[in-house]
């Protein structure tokens, strides 16, 4: 049987499931490639007692592993866009196929890595990079190329989705949560980046590339995190059948794309409204198929080493037939990615969650809704609840129809402006996600 050598660099969370998966199953993986997949060599910067290594040749500098001429397949699983990126560089430059796990690299270099990938005439591979286990890449470019995708919408973050899940069934405080999710190994070395939503914009501009066939372009996604959620809105808005969810948004319309990750209200009965735990979920709409759901867990040592070693497969069973691949890295042919402009944020239409402090005296509601009505922006349900014992402001809670977001603004102001009104809107935006 013919071999393939891959090489890992980085033995943290991902790294380490990798190795052991590609030992533990070596028998059905080699079966399945064609080949034997041999690990030639381990680029690990400190020990790793915890870890098995056995006879595997380690290297401290990573980039011996990008320079060892036994080396097919460099695995880069360090993350960031430091050393990563100069390794790749490197690895591709000395002509082998890279896989990685790097949403941040592929989100932020990726125009550069595939065309030097495409030179070189290997592949960039990076199906981990999205939704951790759910192989959500194999499916846009893949199984769904024949269709026309309209929008996708995804719960792309695992350690924000357990966070929400956590504070909105067991009532728990986000930084415990949090805490555990970096315990776990779901959260990103910088965990800001899982809070504030920069780690769903890497992953939401790489299913977007794919998806509407156009360049990789993360500086203009808009990025709104969870940690402006308050617990008040969560309850509220189970009261009118919404849960709240972290999502990204991308969506084809006429004026451009929307490319935008935010905290959501979506109907309760929505298949991805249950989502939970650091399970993610991707609900794409294609013009022949309609929508297609792929759901599982979305970060996680081995269900992340199950989408590399995937990857090292589809690669492995190339060489072992001495072929590239066939399919294109971005799902198109590189000639015919297109730029595509970007909707900005004001001319979004969505529907719109509104909770304000208003003083409990009559004609309060009847100005907000004058306003609201003026600008063509109708009420779709109300909640105002009794004041508390002693207080003499109440919360008011509106659901909006969709409107142009600049519009939903300048209402929005107005309504502060009202002497009756305390402090600031809290807005979150609506999706039913049904078309
Ligand atoms: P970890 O922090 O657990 O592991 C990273 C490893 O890389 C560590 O062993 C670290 O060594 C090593 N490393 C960092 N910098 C260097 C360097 N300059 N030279 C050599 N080694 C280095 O991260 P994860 O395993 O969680 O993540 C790896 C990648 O996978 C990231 O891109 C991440 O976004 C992605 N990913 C992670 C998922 C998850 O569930 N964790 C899911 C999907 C993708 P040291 O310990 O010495 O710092
Ligand atoms: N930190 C990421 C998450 C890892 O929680 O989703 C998977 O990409």
């Amino acid at each position: 049987m013919k071999r393939v050598t891959v090489g890992i660099c980085g033995l943290g969370t991902v790294g380490a499931g990798t190795l052991a998966l590609l030992q533990r199953n070596a028998a059905d993986i080699a079966d399945r490639a064609g080949c034997q997949i041999e690990i030639g060599r381990l680029g690990v910067r400190g020990d790793r007692p915890d870890v098995e290594t056995g006879t595997i040749p380690v290297s401290r500098d990573v980039m011996a592993v990008a320079d060892d001429p036994e080396i097919d397949i460099l695995v880069e699983l360090i993350g960031g866009t430091d050393t990563a990126l100069a390794l790749v560089r490197r690895a591709l430059a000395n002509g082998k196929h890279v896989v990685t796990a790097n949403k941040a690299l592929i989100a932020e270099f990726g125009n550069e890595l595939f065309h030097s990938a495409a030179e070189a005439g290997v592949s960039l591979s990076y199906e981990a990079a999205v939704a951790g286990g759910i192989p959500v890449i194999k499916a846009l470019r893949e199984g769904l190329s024949a269709n026309r995708i309209q929008w996708l919408a995804g719960i792309i973050n695992g350690t924000g989705n357990f966070i929400l899940t956590e504070m909105r069934d067991r009532g728990r405080d986000f930084a415990e949560v949090l805490a555990e999710a970096q315990a776990l190994g779901y959260a990103e070395a910088d965990p800001t980046f899982d809070v504030e939503g920069i780690d769903a914009a890497h992953k939401l501009v790489i299913l977007a590339a794919i998806a509407f066939g156009m360049p990789l372009q993360f500086d203009k996604v808009y990025t709104e995190g969870i940690t402006g959620i308050e617990t008040v809105d969560v309850g509220y808005a189970e009261q009118l059948g919404y849960r709240i969810k972290h999502l990204g948004i991308a969506r084809r319309t006429e004026q451009g794309i929307e490319l935008r990750v935010h905290p959501t209200l979506i109907p309760a009965k929505r298949l991805l409204a249950n989502v939970n735990g650091v399970k993610n979920a991707v609900l794409v709409e294609g013009d022949a198929v309609g929508p297609t759901l792929y759901y599982g867990a979305g970060a996680g040592a081995e269900p992340t080493a199950s989408a590399v070693v995937a990857d090292v497969i589809d690669l492995a069973r190339n060489l072992a037939r001495g072929q590239g691949s066939a399919v294109p890295m971005l799902g198109v042919q590189p000639e015919a990615i297109e730029s595509r402009p970007i909707l900005p944020m004001e001319d979004v239409r969505t529907a719109w969650y509104l909770r304000m402090t208003a003083e409990d005296k009559p004609g309060v509601l009847s100005d907000v809704a004058s306003i609201c009505s003026r600008a063509g922006v109708s009420i779709e349900a109300l909640i105002q609840k009794e004041p508390a014992e002693g207080q003499t402001r109440v919360p008011v809670i509106i659901l909006t129809n969709r409107t142009r977001e600049g519009e939903l603004n300048r209402v929005a102001r107005e309504i502060e402006a009202l002497d009756s009104i305390e402090g600031q809107i809290t807005r979150i935006r609506v999706e039913a996600l049904d078309g």
